[in-house]
């Protein structure tokens, strides 16, 4: 159940620094086994574990004061790693990809968009697309693979709220496109050393064709909701609408482009990420899965999921925390200093990599309790705060995941929806993670889905 093996023999300094080779630093330990180097890292060496990659000095860090420096308190002297750079080929200076005063100018025109209440407001069209979703399943018996269908449903939810587009169309054209552009993002941020693209290999042209395909079809959206006569109330409408309060400003065409490729892009593994991990913890911890389904029952019933519903909903709330503490989707964030930095018990150099992984961080023993646990209530008890560098599935400051609400709201009424009508079950004990940009389940996630009506027969 857990993404590392807790029975392996633990880590010692001098074991890790066999993995440490004397140019090439933690990068081929870490391309080998991401996951299980850094956490032996990290248990070798504590809170701040250092080492080199390519003659660089890079740092792990699990310490709560550092990494709210890094994030928040002094964000400004950071910027993203190196791994950005493969996005922004596919992305272009989108929200996640850009930097400094750009960035902050288009966060400040995409805040509106996700305004806490506007989001809020979307949650009657995230159960439909549930409901929807669930009505296309396939009518089998046995147990399926839940992580394209996971998928499947993110895509849709998002469609249904960003774009209000034709769902089925705009599915078939962007889907595989979509799924190949990042596949190669991810290849690219593993490999060391790349091809540059400019060089016409068949794999580089067809990476070419799939972006031009996605642009075009997003460009036209994006064309024919300016000329439409009647307004829309999604999220592409907000970001066309949002204005420069100084300058009057609106986003131009090609910039609207990134912005929606963005949040396709950053809304749509994660989210299929959590619910496929959570939706099989639940399946390894019955007892979980019938108090949620009892708290389910109780408060909607067979009634649609509201927003209202969720309020009353703690124990919702802290299942879905729970899972993304476990497996949390952007399992890594990296940051590189742009100048010397004083952090605290730690003195950065200017060109110093950053990583910060809160699935590390979520799995630290003194911090927390029981963390090999699924045990969602520990989000529901006060005393037991979670201190804002322990617990950050969304990262923290001022790029901290704008959707951070939306995919709350969106996993929520999920698995509300799901557990509503099914019940689950599952004979797989392991899955192992597969660390690419987001945390994918590296094997089939295989879910029986029984219809509780059935059951009751
Ligand atoms: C469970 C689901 C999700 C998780 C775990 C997640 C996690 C994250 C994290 C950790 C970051 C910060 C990365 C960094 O600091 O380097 C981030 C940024 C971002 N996320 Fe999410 N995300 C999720 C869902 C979404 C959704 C649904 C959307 C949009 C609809 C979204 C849009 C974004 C954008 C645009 C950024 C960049 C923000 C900025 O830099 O200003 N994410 N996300």
């Amino acid at each position: 159940m857990l993404p590392f093996d807790i029975n392996a023999p633990k880590a010692t300094r001098q074991s890790v620094d066999r993995e440490i080779k004397p140019i090439a630093g933690i990068g081929p330990a870490f391309k080998a086994d991401p996951i299980g180097f850094l956490k032996r890292f990290s248990d070798a060496y504590g809170p701040i574990a250092e080492s080199t990659l390519l003659g660089r000095r890079v740092i792990l860090t699990t310490d709560p004061a550092i990494i709210q420096g890094v994030l928040r308190t002094q964000a400004k002297h950071f910027t993203k790693g190196r791994e950005y750079d493969a996005l922004r080929f596919v992305l272009g200076e989108g929200l996640l990809t850009s930097e400094g005063s750009f960035h902050r100018h288009q966060r400040k025109l995409s805040q509106g968009a996700f305004h806490h209440r506007k989001i809020t407001e979307l949650v009657p069209v995230m159960q439909q697309t549930t409901v929807d979703w669930i009505n296309r399943l396939p009518a089998i018996s046995g147990p399926f693979d839940v992580r394209s269908h996971m998928s499947d449903l993110a895509l849709s939810i998002l469609n249904a709220t960003l774009l209000k587009s034709n769902q089925t169309e705009l599915q078939q054209t962007i889907g595989n496109p979509l799924e190949y552009l990042l596949e190669d993002a991810n290849e690219r941020i593993g490999n060391l050393i790349n091809l540059p693209r400019w060089v016409p290999t068949p794999h580089h042209l067809k990476v070419a064709k799939h972006r031009r395909t996605l642009d075009g079809v997003v460009d036209r959206i994006i064309a024919e909701r300016k000329q439409s006569d009647t307004k829309q109330d999604d999220v592409l409408q907000a970001l066309i609408d949002s204005q420069d309060e100084d300058s009057g400003e609106r986003m131009s065409s090609e910039q609207l482009r990134f912005e929606v490729m963005t949040l396709f892009l950053a809304g749509h593994e994660t989210t299929a990420n959590a619910l496929s991990w959570t939706l099989w913890l639940l399946t390894l911890n019955r007892e979980v899965l019938s108090q949620l389904q009892q708290e389910i029952d109780t408060t909607i019933g067979q009634a649609p999921i509201t927003a209202d519903d969720l309020a009353q909903m703690p124990y919702l709330q802290a299942v879905f925390k729970e899972g993304l503490r476990m497996y949390p989707p952007a399992w890594a964030i990296s940051r590189r200093a742009k100048q010397a930095v004083e952090l605290p018990g730690l003195s950065l150099n200017k060109g110093d990599s950053l990583l910060i992984s809160p699935l590390i961080s979520h799995y630290r023993e003194d911090l927390w309790d029981s963390p090999y646990q699924f045990e969602p209530r520990r989000f529901m008890d006060k005393e037991r705060s979670h201190d804002r560098g322990t617990y950050f599935p969304f990262g923290d400051g001022p790029r901290v995941c704008i959707g951070s609400h939306f995919a709350t709201l969106e996993g929520t009424v999920a698995l509300a929806t799901i557990l509503q009508q099914f019940n689950i079950s599952s004979e797989v004990s392991h899955i192992p993670p597969l660390p690419l940009i987001t945390m994918r389940p590296g094997a089939e996630v295989l879910i029986k889905f029984t219809h509780r009506s059935d059951q009751k027969l």
